[in-house]
This record gives C-alpha cells, structure tokens and sequence, in this order.
C-alpha cells in the first residue's frame, strides 16, 4: 500500500490512503471485495443492501477473518444498508451493532435516514448518508452524517428516479458549496460515473473530499458478481445503460416510487420499455423469462447492474489493483501532469 497521494481530512477521519469509498452494493459486495478494498486503503462498506441477516452475517464476519489481525485495514471496514427496507427488517442492522468489531462507519441510502442515523450517532459510529437532491441535504445533516455521498443519476443500480436525478457534474459543487454554508465539517463524496483517476481527480475539483465507487469495483476479480455477468459486461459502453423500473418489477423489489434503477438496456429490458403499465399489472410471464435468464446466464434476459462508467472499464483486475489505478492516476492529474497512456 503507498502513502497517500494527498492529505485531507477523509483520509485523516478513516485512516485511509486512498480518499475512496467502496459502494455498499448488494450482493456484489461480499467479504472478499471489502477486505481486498481495506487492505488497499480504502473505506470499505459490505453490501448490507436489503437487510438480509444472513448474508450480512457471513460477508460482514468474512471480511473480519480475512483481515485477521490487520487492525489498520479493520478499522476501514463498514457496511451499507437501504433505509426503507430497514424500516421493515433491522435484524441485520441491530446484529451488526453488537458485534465486537464495530463498524468504522454505516451508510444508509434511499430513505429516510433520521431514524437509523440517530440510532447510530447514539452508538458512536460515523453515518454516511448517500443523497441524490439538494432538497434531501438538510435531512441527512439533521440525521447527524458524518459523511455525505452525492449521488449522480450516472451510477449503476438504485438511485433518484430518471425525473429528478441529477448528473454528479452539477450536484457535486452544488452540495460542496451548500455544506460549506451550512455543515462544513461534513465531508463530501461524489458518487456516480467514478471509474478511473481523471473521475476521482474531477470530484476533487468539483469540491468532494472523494469517492464512492461501485461499478468499477463490481467489475474486479473480488466482487460477487458471476464471472459471466462481469465478462459480459465489458463489451457495453455508458450508452447501452439505462434507468427504470423495470428490472425491480421483474424481481419483485417494492422500491418507492422515488427510486429507480440503472443497468444495461438488455433484449428484455427493450421489450418492456413502451409496456412499463402493463408489465406492472401482468409480470407473470416476464418474470419468468427473466428468472429463465438468469438460470441461464442469458445476459440478453438477466440484468447486469452497472452504470454509464461501464463503457471506462475494460478488464476485470483485482480490487487492489484498480484502487492503485485510480491513484497513480489521480495523483498524476492533480499534480498538473498528463497522462501519457489511456486510463485502463
Ligand atoms: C451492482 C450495484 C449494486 C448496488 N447496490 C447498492 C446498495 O445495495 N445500496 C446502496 O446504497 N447503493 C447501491 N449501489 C449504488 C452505489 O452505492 C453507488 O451509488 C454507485 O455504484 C456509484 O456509481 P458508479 O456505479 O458509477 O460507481 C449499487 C451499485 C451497483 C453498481
């Protein structure tokens, strides 16, 4: 692990060496990825996603193990949890806050945050709460964050709906400039689009003290996405991603309207678009040609979740290795250099 590239008060507050977050993403982000991020330097959240108690049990404990006795690496690894599903099922939430290692931090995402975030302020351990409109800010700061993610319609899975999101390139300095009014000592990330170092060195500039990344780090030899989705993957470019329902309807998944979804505009994606209404009322059969797909690893009919940075990633590496990356390069940037090969 090299010392870090540039001292700031993100890496002072975690211990990091690296100003990057690893996304909390569902069931791609086991054990294996988080440890692989925290050893790397990063700030390392275990996709609590739905609040699946068991899952969260084996990731969260296995990336305990792995780390063993790095307290250093330890001490970055968190966990990320979808607060409205929380409202129906904290048993993974409440496992986690007994157990002996805390969490360094917990991020809430996609709800309500002010329930859950003083729950966590009462115990000590730092909020993240991830927010894709100005108009959210005052409810996370209120939650008590520590840090705040500004999430950018660009990223990959859930987020604002294609009618209010906003793109990170706008509500990044917006929301640097609104906490410099009004929360200061909240720490800023931008997430949404961040897939190599000119993507971490353009959030620094727009004001964030870092980066939340998720679909670099889904495709990275860690991440528990099958091996086929993550190949299929690297032949889209950010053009064949798109957000919608869609994919929810077809799993079942009871987000709020608020929310919706981005991942590649498949075969079956496009068949659905103009029917949005009807497969809501009638999905039976959708269903089951999705869940033939995803038996199959029919990539035309399974979703791959990922976001427009997908058309920036042309290989799948080891996360500590894309971490490294994305430093050299940042790095380079910030310093006024140029880069003298194409990012990877
Ligand atoms: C596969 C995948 C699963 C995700 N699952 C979650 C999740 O469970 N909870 C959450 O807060 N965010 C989730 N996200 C969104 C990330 O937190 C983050 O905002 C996003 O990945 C950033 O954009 P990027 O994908 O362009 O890096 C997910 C993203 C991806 C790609």
């Amino acid at each position: 692990m090299n010392p870090p590239f540039i001292d700031n008060r993100f890496i002072r507050r975690f211990s990091l060496s690296t100003p990057v977050a690893l996304a909390p993403m569902a069931l791609a982000t086991g054990g294996e990825l988080a440890a692989a991020c925290a050893r790397a330097g990063a700030l390392a959240l275990v996709g609590g996603g739905y609040g699946d108690l068991e899952w969260t049990q084996r990731e969260y404990s296995g990336a305990v193990n792995l780390l063993g006795d790095d307290a250093a690496a330890l001490a970055r690894l968190g966990c990320g949890f979808i607060s409205w599903k929380l409202e129906e099922d904290r048993s993974a939430l409440d496992w986690l806050l007994d157990q002996p290692h805390r969490p360094a931090a917990v991020m809430l995402s996609f709800g309500d945050p002010s329930r859950f975030g003083r729950i966590l302020s009462d115990q000590g351990i730092p909020v993240i709460c991830q927010i894709q409109t100005i108009a959210q800010l005052p409810a996370a700061v209120e939650a008590g964050a520590s840090v705040i993610v500004a999430q950018g319609c660009e990223a990959g899975g859930h987020g604002m709906n294609a009618f209010e999101g906003r793109s990170t390139f706008t509500l990044v300095p917006e929301m640097a400039d609104w906490l410099a009014r009004h929360a200061p000592e909240i720490i800023l990330l931008a997430a949404g689009g961040i897939a190599d170092g000119r993507g971490l060195a353009a959030s620094m500039m727009l004001g964030a003290d870092g980066a939340l990344i998720g679909s670099r780090l889904w495709a990275s030899q860690e991440s528990m996405a099958a091996a086929s989705a993550k190949h299929a993957s690297l032949a889209a470019s950010g053009d064949d991603t798109a957000r919608t329902g869609i994919f929810d309807i077809l799993r079942r998944k009871n987000w709020p309207e608020q929310f919706d979804f981005r991942a590649i505009r498949n075969r079956l994606h496009e068949k659905w678009e103009q029917r949005i209404d009807e497969l809501r009322t009638s999905p039976e059969a959708a269903i089951e040609d999705y869940l033939e797909g995803v038996r199959t690893e029919d990539y035309d009919r399974a979703h791959i979740t990922v976001g427009e940075a997908i058309g920036l990633i042309n290989e799948i590496l080891p996360a500590e290795q894309v971490i490294e990356n994305i430093n050299r390069e940042a790095a380079r940037l910030l310093a006024g250099e140029a880069l003298d090969k194409q990012p990877e």
